[in-house]
């Protein structure tokens, strides 16, 4: 009938949150978790994603219908009833109708009760069904929301910065090309074959929104971005993902003391709101993957980050007498190994790293006075390693240059960007935050691509 919402339903959360359900007539959707059938009754759990709970649905069999088709795991279904208190405590249903939306064969792959992570990789459409990626995608869901609050609430304008680019931010070539033909004998140059692209200049998907976030910094003070980045990096590690998303604030009129302020107090809000906001799903995290993880993140919030230079860091790596994988000099970029040393076994908590090597760090930081290191900072987490990078830009026209010659850069690509230096150029700063390293981080999650509903990793996409 026109204009009737045939599929009018409660959420089962609501169910389990509001005792004033109970003695109420009440229709329920989902998916079957578990049935069993007795004597008198048959009983379904169902789940219908907006909880980890699943609600008891009990059928009185004397009542004659044929529910045989919703006793399968999987089917999907639409039940009408009573709620109930249960003998638990809880609350079920007391069905009195049902009715079979889709049904589901014993080939479905989610029978078992617990799956291994690597078998649920191979199936992304179907893994979100489990406790495990329901709690992981609403951490997910509720931390993006709090970063958002987190900017919105402090003043911070939201902008959208291009994914497709003609610059490479991080300097490194590490970028996707964007084209609509194939280079063929036709093209005798690589400048010819870019000249017939689509924007008759070389494109690739960007690795940061940073060089126009910078930019609009240096109009509206304060920005941030919040999308996805692309690294055609060959690293196939439980970190890195060719296609991730990524948090980018930009300061004008800030150092890098005032950078790492707002990557501390930043974090702390959003954990605090994850911790207040999904108390069911960090106690699943803390019983089956990280014992002790929600007592870590109160710890971890209640105390102020540490602080170490480059310099320092070295010493303590040195110092140390671990045998390390990769050897510990100074001008050499930390490995994760190196990272979690210093956050897992020096400070036992999140650390600011500052200071590095110019050579090992990105055209855009600014030079520090000694003429060896410039203003960068990463926050290194225990578990993960590295999940925010950042700087202070170099605001110096001249010093800029210098740099981007000497690593031999196109100037002609960052005409924008330098313009910034000759048009009243103010110290500012920012950083990147992984969005998926920080779930890793709050979860206890091991690898990455269990937090990325759809990853994309060197060599599988699909
Ligand atoms: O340290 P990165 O490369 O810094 C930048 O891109 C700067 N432009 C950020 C800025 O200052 N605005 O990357 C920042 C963060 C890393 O700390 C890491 O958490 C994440 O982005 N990241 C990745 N996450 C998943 N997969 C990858 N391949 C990643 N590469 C970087």
């Amino acid at each position: 009938m026109k204009g009737q919402i045939v599929m009018k339903h409660t959420d089962i959360k609501e169910i389990f949150s509001d005792s004033s359900f109970i003695g109420k007539s009440v229709t329920v959707c989902g998916w079957v978790r578990t049935a069993r059938d007795s004597k008198n009754v048959a009983f379904i759990e169902l789940n219908d994603g907006t909880t980890l709970k699943h609600i008891q649905l009990v059928i009185d069999k004397a009542a004659g219908s044929d529910f045989s088709e919703a006793m399968h795991l999987g089917t999907s279904l639409r039940a009408e009833g009573t709620v109930v208190e249960a003998r638990n405590g809880s609350v079920e249903i007391n069905v009195s109708d049902i009715t079979v939306l889709g049904t589901c064969p014993p080939e479905y792959p989610m029978q078992k009760k617990r799956h291994t992570l690597e078998f649920l990789r191979t199936m992304p459409h179907l893994r979100g069904r489990t406790n495990t990626f329901n709690a992981v995608f609403r951490v997910r869901s509720v931390l993006a929301s709090a970063i958002h609050t987190y900017f919105q609430t402090h003043g911070y304008v939201y902008v959208n910065t291009p994914l497709i680019t003609g610059s490479d931010c991080e300097g490194a070539g590490e970028m996707f090309q964007v084209t609509t033909i194939g280079f063929d004998k036709e093209h005798k140059t690589a400048e010819e074959y870019y000249a017939d692209d689509f924007f008759g200049k070389r494109a690739g998907l960007s690795v940061s929104g940073q060089l126009e976030g910078e930019m609009a910094a240096m109009a509206f003070g304060k920005i941030y971005t919040f999308g996805p980045s692309f690294r055609a990096e060959n690293s196939n590690t439980p970190k890195h993902l060719a296609e991730f998303w990524h948090v980018e604030p930009e300061v004008a009129f800030a150092e890098l003391p005032d950078v790492i302020e707002l990557a501390e107090d930043m974090l702390k809000f959003v954990i605090r709101t994850l911790l207040d906001t999904c108390p069911d799903e960090m106690k699943f995290f803390d019983e089956h993957f990280e014992k002790g993880l929600i007592a870590r993140l109160e710890e971890l919030i209640s105390h102020e980050f540490g602080t170490v230079t480059y310099t320092e860091a070295i010493k303590l790596l040195k110092e140390s007498g671990e045998n390390f994988v990769y050897p510990v000099e100074w001008g050499c970029d930390l490995q994760t190994e190196h990272e979690r040393y210093i956050s897992e076994k020096v400070f036992k908590k999140a650390v600011f790293v500052t200071d590095y090597p110019k050579e090992i760090k990105s055209f855009y930081m600014k030079q520090n006075p000694d003429g060896k290191t410039v203003a960068a900072v990463d926050l290194l987490v225990p578990g993960v390693g590295e999940i925010i990078g950042g700087s202070e830009r170099e605001a110096d026209y001249d010093k800029l240059i210098a740099t981007m010659n000497e690593r031999g850069m196109n100037l002609d690509l960052y005409t924008d960007y330098t313009d910034l230096r000759k048009f009243g150029s103010v110290p500012h700063g920012g950083f990147g935050l992984g969005f998926e390293r920080l779930i890793m981080y709050v979860t206890g999650m091991q690898n990455i691509r269990d937090v990325t509903l759809f990853p994309r990793t060197v060599g599988n996409i699909r």
